[in-house]
C-alpha cells in the first residue's frame, strides 16, 4: 500500500486528531518516498542537477526552524559520513543576522515542511543575494522557499495538519538520507548502504511501532501523569532525536521538557533531578550503549524515574521498550515514533488541545 495524497488527507476521518491520524501515516509516507525516489532499475531517481550542485560544493549550510532543524541535524551526519561533504546546521533566525564566515562554494540547503517559514525565506533572499545556490526540502512544492530556490525535493508526506510536526520530520529525514547516497555515488564512493532497501525495513519498522499504541499510552501515564518537567537523553544520533522528542512534549503538553547530550548531564543539569523526574534515555547506537547507560544509572540514583528506549541488539532486561532493528544510521526514524506517541498521549491525558496547541501556528510568516 502506497499513500495516496486525496480529499482524505485534510479529514481526520476515524482519528480523533489528526497528530494521530498523520503518526500512522508514517510507514506509508516512506513506502511513498521509497516509490517516488527510485528508478526503474532500483537505483536512486533523482533531478541530475541536483546532484550537480552537491557534487560541486565544498560545505553545505542547512537552514530550518523548529523540528526541521531537528531534521537537518540527522542530516548533517548522513551528508558528512556517507559524501564525505562538510555541512553546518545553523537555526535560520540566528542565521539571518549572525551569518558565519562562508566556504568558497557552498550549497544552502533549506528543510522545511511549509516551504513558507519566514526565518527561513529571509536566509534564501540574503544568500541568494550573494549568488549562493539554494535546494529546498519541502512538503509543498510551489511554496514560496521551492519557487525561490533553485533546486526542490518533495516529501511525499501528504497535508500535515497537526500543529505539531510528526511525518514531515520522518520524511524530511528520509529524503536526505537519500540525497546523502546519491551525492556519495556521485563522488564515486562505493557504499554497501542502500537507501531504499533500509527505508523498506524502516517503514515496516515503523508499523510494528504504531500497532503499540496502548504501550505507548501506559508508559506516557508512568512518566507524564503529574510531571511538570522531563528530561530526555540521547548521544550522537540519539542526542538529535531527544531534541526532537523533547520539543514535541513542550509543544503539545506544555511540560518543561528538555534533550540533552548524556555526558553533558553532569556538568550543569543533574542539579535539576528530584525525586521522580522523568527522565527518557534512547539507546540506539553501539558505540554509547554503555555510556548512556552509565547516564541513566546517575539519574536513577539521584531519584530520577527513568524510561529507556533501546534498540534491538542493545537492549538490557530493564528495559521499557526495545525498538525493531534498523540500519544504525536510520534509528531516527523509529525512534521518533515512541517519542511522538508519548507526547501525544501526556496531551491527551492533560486534555490538551492536542493539534492545535497554544501560541502556536503551523506555519510562521513572520520574522
Ligand atoms: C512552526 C511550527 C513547527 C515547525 C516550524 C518550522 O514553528 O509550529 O512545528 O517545525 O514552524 O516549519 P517549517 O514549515 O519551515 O518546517
Amino acid at each position: 500500500y502506497v499513500a495516496e495524497i486525496d480529499a482524505s488527507d485534510t479529514e481526520k476521518g476515524t482519528y480523533p486528531h489528526f497528530m494521530l491520524k498523520e503518526i500512522d501515516e508514517q510507514p506509508f509516507v516512506i513506502r511513498k518516498i521509497i516509490q517516488e525516489y527510485q528508478d526503474k532499475n532500483d537505483t536512486i531517481k533523482l533531478d541530475k542537477d541536483i546532484r550537480k550542485a552537491m557534487k560541486k560544493s565544498d560545505r553545505i549550510y542547512i537552514i530550518a526552524a523548529g523540528t526541521s532543524y531537528h531534521a537537518g541535524l540527522v542530516g548533517k551526519q548522513f551528508i558528512e559520513q556517507l559524501a564525505n561533504i562538510p555541512v553546518e546546521v545553523h537555526i535560520a533566525s540566528e542565521f539571518s543576522y549572525n551569518m558565519p564566515l562562508l566556504s568558497e562554494n557552498p550549497l544552502f540547503i533549506f528543510i522545511s515542511q511549509s516551504g513558507e517559514t519566514a526565518d527561513s525565506r529571509s536566509v534564501l533572499v540574503q544568500t541568494k543575494a550573494l549568488g549562493h545556490p539554494a535546494l529546498t526540502l519541502t512538503n509543498v512544492p510551489g511554496s514560496t522557499l521551492s519557487r525561490e530556490a533553485d533546486y526542490t525535493l518533495h516529501l511525499h508526506a501528504g497535508p500535515e495538519i497537526a500543529v505539531a510536526s510528526t511525518k514531515a520530520y520522518t520524511a524530511q529525514i528520509a529524503v536526505l538520507a537519500i540525497l546523502a547516497v546519491d551525492s556519495a555515488r556521485a563522488k564515486g564512493i562505493d557504499l554497501s548502504f542502500d537507501p531504499l532497501q533500509e527505508l523498506g525495513i524502516v517503514s515496516s519498522a515503523m508499523e510494528t511501532l504504531t500497532d503499540q499504541k496502548e504501550e505507548f499510552e501506559r508508559i506516557a501515564k508512568e512518566m507524564f501523569e503529574t510531571s511538570r518537567n522531563a528530561f530526555y537523553i540521547g548521544r550522537g544520533m540519539d542526542y538529535f532525536v531527544v531534541q526532537e522528542a523533547a520539543l514535541k512534549l513542550k509543544e503539545i503538553s506544555y511540560i518543561q521538557a528538555e534533550g540533552f547530550a548524556g555526558g553533558e548531564l553532569k556538568h550543569g543539569t543533574i542539579a535539576l533531578i528530584e525525586d521522580g523526574t522523568p527522565v527518557i534515555a534512547i539507546s540506539t547506537q553501539g558505540n554509547v550503549n554503555f555510556s548512556i547507560r552509565g547516564n541513566v544509572q546517575e539519574v536513577a540514583a539521584r531519584g530520577a524515574n527513568t524510561c529507556v528506549v533501546s534498540m534491538k541488539g542493545l537492549e538490557n532486561d530493564s528495559d521499557q521498550f526495545v525498538l525493531p532493528q534498523v540500519h544504525e544510521l536510520l534509528t531516527p526514524l523509529v525512534s521518533v515514533v515512541p517519542m511522538q506517541l508519548l507526547s501525544y498521549y501526556a496531551a491527551l491525558h492533560r486534555e490538551c488541545d492536542v493539534d492545535k496547541p497554544r501560541n502556536l501556528a503551523k506555519s510562521v510568516t513572520v520574522e
